[in-house]
């Protein structure tokens, strides 16, 4: 049992219509090297695109199929809210709102969330984000070795209605911000947010199944009728960052998430190699969830299963990696195909519109 807690976060994968429109956002704008161009294994016609850091770590990718033809998706119950991207500290996000509010890209915040401070904006296809601090931590308001006991009520001056909204909104960095230097430079995957409409069995769920343990109750500061459960990769004296797994709940009958543009498809989480990843599956199974085959996608071993609200999850090994099948000096510069897919490379190519 023991074996069996992920370290966090592997990748998030997300809808996009237009490959070249993410490209522009997530390369250009936010500065995540383009570590791989591929197309989606299951469905050769369209993109799939791989951002991460220069090597691709686990925790730091963020992917994207392309559907052109996708209607917009919507968060709801089984869904993500938001994808949070870690930053150093609060000058440093503030050169963010900055950064993103001179590209036309409108920010809200810096909200204080306590363990963390958040501004929140929307990629093209409305895929909402949020740039968080790594600090102050899980540990501010309650002792590092009994996280997640209390349930935790903000204080009112971090509410909604008890902010002071006009100030919030006038904080940003004094000047222009054309470059991304390597302190500013976004970190990762801070957290993810979704939606359940029942935490208990959600709280089971990442518990046993994934190994993350509940760190923080509260209630959503933004909807304070609402609790909003934290679990992470914790082991009563830390919290390993890149874990953070949360969850806004529900009413049994909220709406229901719809997959599409602008949505997370799914969110996978770290396995050490291939060896326990086929462990990985036999404690899946014998908790009686339904688990696909182990995939090879080429860059990892994957499988997938879905959380009690339907919400997709894959355990995805941390290698080969990327740099498989090009050179790490040069990752996602050419489109490349496994071997399975290679015979049909000029087909496939001449589907694709060229990215740059
Ligand atoms: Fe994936
Ligand atoms: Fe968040």
């Amino acid at each position: 049992m023991a074996d069996y807690v992920t370290p966090g976060f592997h990748h998030v994968t997300m809808v996009a219509k237009d490959a070249r429109r993410t490209l522009t956002f997530y390369r250009d704008l936010l500065g995540f090297p383009l570590v791989k161009q591929t197309v989606n294994f299951d469905l050769p016609s369209s993109y799939h695109l791989y951002f991460g850091d220069e090597q691709g770590r686990p925790g730091t990718i963020l992917t994207f199929f392309e559907w052109p033809h996708a209607g917009r998706g919507a968060w709801g119950v089984g869904g993500v809210h938001h994808v949070a991207l870690a930053v150093a500290d609060e000058a440093q996000q503030l050169k963010w709102k900055r950064r993103l509010t001179d590209a036309g890209v409108p920010v809200t915040g810096p909200y204080d969330r306590t363990w963390f401070t958040s501004i929140y904006f929307a990629d093209p296809d409305g895929q909402i984000l949020e740039i968080a601090t790594e600090g102050p931590g899980f540990a501010i308001d309650e002792p590092i070795e009994a996280l997640g006991r209390e349930l935790i009520q903000p204080k009112p001056h971090r509410l909604v209605g008890g902010r002071d909204e006009a100030a919030i909104r006038a904080l940003t960095h004094p000047e222009p911000v054309p470059a991304i230097d390597d302190v500013m430079r976004l970190r990762g995957i801070h957290h993810v947010t979704g939606f359940t409409d029942d935490l208990q069995a959600a709280d089971e769920f990442y518990q046993r199944t994934l190994g993350l343990r509940l760190v923080k109750r509260s209630v959503n500061q933004d909807d304070p009728d609402t609790l909003h459960y934290f679990w992470a990769n914790y082991d009563g004296s830390r919290v390993l960052p890149g874990s953070d797994m949360t969850l806004f709940g529900w009413p049994a009958d909220a709406r229901r998430a719809r997959e599409g543009a602008g949505q997370t498809h799914h969110v996978a989480f770290r396995a050490r190699d291939e060896e326990q990843l086929t462990g990985w599956r036999e404690h899946l199974l014998a908790q009686g969830i339904e688990v696909s085959p182990i995939k090879d996608r080429n860059y990892f071993k994957s499988l997938y299963f879905r959380s009690p609200d339907g919400l997709l999850h894959e355990i995805a090994t941390d290698p080969p990696g990327f740099a498989v099948d090009e050179d790490s000096a040069h990752l996602g510069a050419t489109l490349k195909l496994p071997d399975w897919l290679e015979p049909r490379r000029e087909e496939i190519a001449s589907a694709l519109r060229p990215l740059d």
